[in-house]
């Protein structure tokens, strides 16, 4: 099966991105959102990323072009659908919507495409079942920045058929990234459980007062040579995603272990969700423009 058309669902955090990395990959790309705000604040980020590029002299001025042209912007979900052969989900971290968006996906893509959800932490059986094509439905994960991270999670639950893991492998090769296999299912994925083992520690240690925030950033980005600490790293995928994975993940469980921190709770209250709303952990507002 080949692979021309591409839809992302959702324009936030990582659905701007994953959209864009596919078109300048030579994909023709829909990205459709229900909220008109984030589809323009996407559409702005692509006019402010592809010049800079070219002025950086990361990219020709025909492939920024190029990829301008193989970008498409829309809040109708149908016509985002239309003649697609692969569907990324980037929507809210809530299984119920996206069981919901999946219905939906079935009844308006071609039933050839495939439908690959970039959740952060579910496993694709628990959407797959509201389809008429579970062997087509998987996980696709991408990381934070999408435009920068190499890694790829693809997941091969029980109902996944082999040819849909192998197409999704490709279309990840063809954007650059490098994918890696996962032959069985797990909540979390490989790279989110290890970076949670990280982060409760981290949480621990804050909580006790053994160390400020930022000095255990330090620690970690120093100590183990991590780009970011776990708390900056929080502040670039979202406090306000960490509280819905670990909320789901306690209602999963029903561990009271795994509830989100108080301090994550407190974060998200506020609506302390990081630097997309310029403050989280640490403070971006200079740096908003
Ligand atoms: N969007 C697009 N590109 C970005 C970017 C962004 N938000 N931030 C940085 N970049 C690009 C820059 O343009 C630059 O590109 P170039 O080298 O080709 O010119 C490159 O990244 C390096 O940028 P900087 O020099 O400004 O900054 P750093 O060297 O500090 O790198 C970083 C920034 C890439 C974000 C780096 O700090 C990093 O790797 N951080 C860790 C990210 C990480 O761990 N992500 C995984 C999170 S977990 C996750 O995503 C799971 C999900 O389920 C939530």
């Amino acid at each position: 099966m080949e692979v021309k058309k591409i839809c992302v669902v959702g324009a936030g955090n990582m659905g701007h991105q994953i959209s864009l990395a596919a078109a300048l990959a030579g994909y023709q790309v829909t990205c459709t959102d229900i909220n008109e705000e984030i589809l323009n604040k996407a559409k702005k980020f692509v006019e402010t990323y592809l010049p800079e590029r070219v002025a950086k002299g990361k990219l020709t001025e025909e492939a920024a072009a190029k990829a301008k042209e193989n970008l498409t912007f829309t809040l109708s979900l149908e016509e985002a659908c239309k003649d697609v052969d692969f569907v990324i989900e980037a929507v809210i971290e809530k299984l119920d919507v996206k069981r919901e968006l999946f219905k939906k996906l079935d009844e308006l893509t071609p039933p050839h495409a495939i439908l690959a959800t970039n959740s952060s932490y579910i496993v694709s059986s628990k959407i797959a079942d509201v389809t008429k094509r579970p062997e087509k439905v998987l996980n696709m994960h991408f990381f934070n920045p999408a435009l920068v991270m190499k890694l790829v999670e693809v997941v091969k639950g029980p109902h996944v058929a082999d040819e849909t893991a192998e197409v999704t492998m490709e279309v990840a090769r063809k954007m650059g990234k490098v994918p890696v296999l996962l032959q069985k299912e797990i909540y979390g994925f490989l790279v989110n459980r290890i970076l949670a083992a990280i982060k409760a520690e981290a949480f621990y240690l804050y909580e006790i007062g053994i160390a400020d925030y930022k000095d255990i950033d330090t620690a970690v980005e120093l100590g183990l040579g991590h780009p970011m600490g776990p708390f900056r790293l929080m502040d670039l995928t979202g406090i306000d995603l960490t509280y819905y994975v670990e909320m789901e993940r306690y209602r999963e469980s029903r561990d009271p272990a795994m509830k989100p921190s108080p301090t994550v709770v407190e974060k998200f209250v506020k609506g302390e969700w990081g630097r997309k709303v310029g403050k989280g952990f640490y403070d971006y507002t200079q740096e908003k423009k």
